[in-house]
């Protein structure tokens, strides 16, 4: 089978991980530029001021990937790069790159898929309480609402947010991410409905407006797995997925919270502050929302927790190291004897992914799934100047696979982006940790040059993946 005439293949990047330019042309801070320069905060302090230079470097990367097939270029906006403060007086300057980054898809036929948020917010708005502060959702609807005026005549795709759960627990929970606070468990889960309520006032205001094309938005996909039948740990799985799972896309795709994490954080005094209002835009929007982005790279695998440790729940804590406890101690994450890891320890599972998008049918039914990022984290090898990266060609084929299966299985997925188009700052990695069919070189200019991935997807696409 090829797949589908208008299933999109494409790949993926996000602003902070890849512009540089963090202080050109009327940007703004972000709280990533500065959090990142906190001495220790990142793999050998790295940050994200010059990143790849994809700001100055738009026009080669993008010929780069049209030479590669690649139909789609999924790709975020630097909100401090459109209001330097969050919200005030529009930069020109930063409405016009990306109207240049715009153009120059399409020049190449390639169909830009926005994300609004992927992370870096104004400085200005952390400063004032961040995700906390319900004023940064209205600063948020007024952010998606240039963006729909100034780029919708051309960008057909949006995503509101990328990763609620990440920025959220990581940010709020472990401290690993900006703001940098440790263990606020209240704290996240309001920052997790503020963000559900800016998604779905932007879903609003963009079907309100009439603008055409399609707007959803991206959650992590990290499906949890009994390690055995045991009934105790089959109870840590379905908690699991209560809390990382329906706590994340319910409120989007059915338009309420999941009834179970609601009378579970009632008990522990941890309900967010909600109001009427907010419920009710929740629930109206449900049926606007025109897709769902799934990134999907490890499943968890869980039991129930024995010890007494508490600790931040989500993917980063997640990696490996045995035992690794949820936020509310329920259960615990754990690395299994009979499966296989990433450099970073992170599971490699085409299986639990094909799993877990039937979960997904089995609650949501047919909902539009975009695959927004899958890749493989690595340190690629280099043999005769060459960028020799099979496994991560393995793992992407094994991936696409399984979205073939679930596309034959009558799972309505549209399109697969994979993660990354080109090499990136990895947010706490630096540049160590590789995803890219693009190599950059750090020690000659930041050279891009092709590797072994590139040439494979490229006949991928122009198969339409008839051989996997
Ligand atoms: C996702 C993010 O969490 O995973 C990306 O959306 C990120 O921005 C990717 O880079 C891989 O994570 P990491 O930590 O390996 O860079």
């Amino acid at each position: 089978m090829k797949m589908p005439k208008d299933f999109l293949f494409g790949a993926a990047s996000a602003s902070y991980q890849v512009e540089g330019a963090w202080n050109e042309d009327g940007k703004g801070l972000s709280n990533w530029d500065v959090f990142s320069k906190i001495p220790g905060k990142t793999f050998e302090n790295t940050n994200g001021d010059v990143a790849v230079d994809h700001y100055h470097r738009y026009k080669e990367d993008i010929a780069l990937m049209a030479e590669m097939g690649l139909e789609s270029y999924r790709f975020s906006i630097s909100w401090p790069r459109i209001f330097p403060n969050g919200t005030g007086e529009v930069n020109e300057k930063g409405l016009e790159f990306y109207n240049n980054l715009i153009d120059e898809c399409l020049k190449h036929d390639i169909v830009p898929f926005v994300t609004l948020y992927h992370w870096d917010l104004p400085q200005a708005l952390e400063e004032k309480g961040g995700w906390k502060n319900k004023e940064t959702v209205d600063a948020f609807v007024r952010f998606a609402d240039t963006c729909f005026q100034s780029f919708g005549d051309r960008v057909n795709h949006w995503i509101t947010f990328n990763e609620a759960v990440i920025f959220c627990s990581l940010g709020y929970l472990t401290g690993a991410h900006p703001p940098g606070i440790e263990g606020d468990v209240k704290g996240y889960f309001q920052t997790t409905h503020n963000v559900f309520v800016a998604h779905a006032r932007a879903v609003e205001l963009f079907k309100q407006n009439g603008h055409t094309g399609e707007i959803g938005i991206t959650h992590v996909f990290n499906p949890a797995f009994s390690i055995d039948d045991a009934e105790e740990n089959k109870f840590a799985e379905m908690h699991a997925n209560a809390y990382a799972t329906h706590w994340f896309y319910d409120p989007i795709l059915k338009g309420e919270y999941p009834e179970y994490v609601v009378n579970g954080l009632s008990e522990q005094g941890l309900l967010p502050e909600m109001t009427e209002e907010e419920l009710d835009v929740l629930k109206r929007t449900a049926p606007m929302n025109d897709f769902i982005g799934l990134n999907y790279y490890s499943p968890q695998r869980v039991m129930k927790n024995d010890s007494a440790l508490v600790m931040a729940g989500g993917r980063e804590n997640s990696t490996g190291r045995p035992g690794n406890p949820s936020f509310d101690g329920v259960y615990k994450t754990v690395k299994m004897d009979d499966k296989v890891y990433t450099k970073w320890d992170w599971e490699i599972s085409p299986e639990a992914f094909l799993a877990g998008m039937h979960m997904l049918k089995d609650r949501y039914g047919d909902v539009k799934i975009y695959i927004t990022e899958n890749g493989l984290g690595d340190v690629d090898p280099i043999v005769d100047g060459e960028i020799m990266d099979t496994p991560r060609i393995e793992y992407i084929e094994g991936h696409l696979r399984a979205v073939k299966h679930a596309v034959q299985q009558g799972i309505n997925v549209a399109g697969y982006y994979a993660w990354s188009v080109i090499d990136l700052l990895s947010w706490l990695n630096g540049y160590k940790k590789q995803y890219g069919f693009i190599y950059v070189d750090h020690n000659n200019g930041l050279a891009r040059k092709k590797k072994q991935s590139f040439h494979w997807y490229k006949e991928i696409i122009a198969t339409r993946a008839e051989d996997l």
